[in-house]
């Protein structure tokens, strides 16, 4: 649906989740990812998620697979959508780790923002990530991110207590940056 240089979002397709359950179960994505402590999860629980979600019909809410070399490397998302406000949080896993630091992800997180900002209207983007996840700060700062704040010591990562850092894009800093750079 959305065309990089290196990356294309699409739908998600059943056909993926073979991967999807990789990625899920894989310690290294899931402790880089933030969230909850790492759990395992079988395909049957994976595929009764995905065949629920669908058996709604309509279409995908704006999360995206991102594809790269014709594979499924991942996922990324718009999500927590303030109305009144008019903002959104945003998230990218790519669960491939040899697609990790080589510029896949700061495309995908690129087309996202602009679909957000062009084709939703959205006025802010923000994200938490967690402090020792340095090459996710460095792929949003990339993308024009800037921190807005830390809270101290306040998640259990992978057998310490972390910083959790918020940061934040709004749509003007984001089309002044366009205007300067060639599109994404
Ligand atoms: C976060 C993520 C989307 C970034 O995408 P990516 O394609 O790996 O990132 P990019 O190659 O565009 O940029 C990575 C940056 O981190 C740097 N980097 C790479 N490996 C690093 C490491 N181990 N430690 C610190 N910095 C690192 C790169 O040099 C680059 O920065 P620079 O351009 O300033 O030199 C991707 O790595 C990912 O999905 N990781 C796992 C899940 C995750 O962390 N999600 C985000 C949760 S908030």
């Amino acid at each position: 649906m959305i065309q990089g240089k290196l990356v294309r979002l699409r739908s998600i397709s059943r056909a993926d989740l073979e991967r999807q359950l990789e990625f899920n179960n894989s310690l290294e994505v899931e402790l880089a990812g933030g969230g909850d402590p790492p759990t395992p999860q079988s395909l049957e629980r994976l595929q009764a998620d995905y065949d629920l979600e669908s058996a709604k019909g309509g279409r995908d809410g704006p999360s995206f697979a991102i594809e790269a070399d014709g594979k499924f490397i991942g996922q990324c998302a718009l999500f927590n959508f303030n109305q009144v406000a008019q903002t959104s949080e945003i998230g990218i896993t790519i669960g491939d780790k040899s697609y990790w630091g080589r510029g896949f992800g700061r495309e995908a997180i690129r087309l996202l923002i602009d679909y957000a900002f062009v084709q939703r209207n959205v006025r802010k983007l923000w994200l938490h990530v967690h402090g020792r996840n340095l090459r996710a700060q460095r792929a949003y700062s990339a993308c024009g991110f800037v921190e807005e704040g830390r809270l101290r010591a306040h998640v259990w990562s992978d057998g310490d207590y972390d910083d959790l850092i918020i940061m934040g894009l709004l749509a003007d800093e984001w089309k002044s940056t366009k205007a300067e750079s060639p599109k994404p």
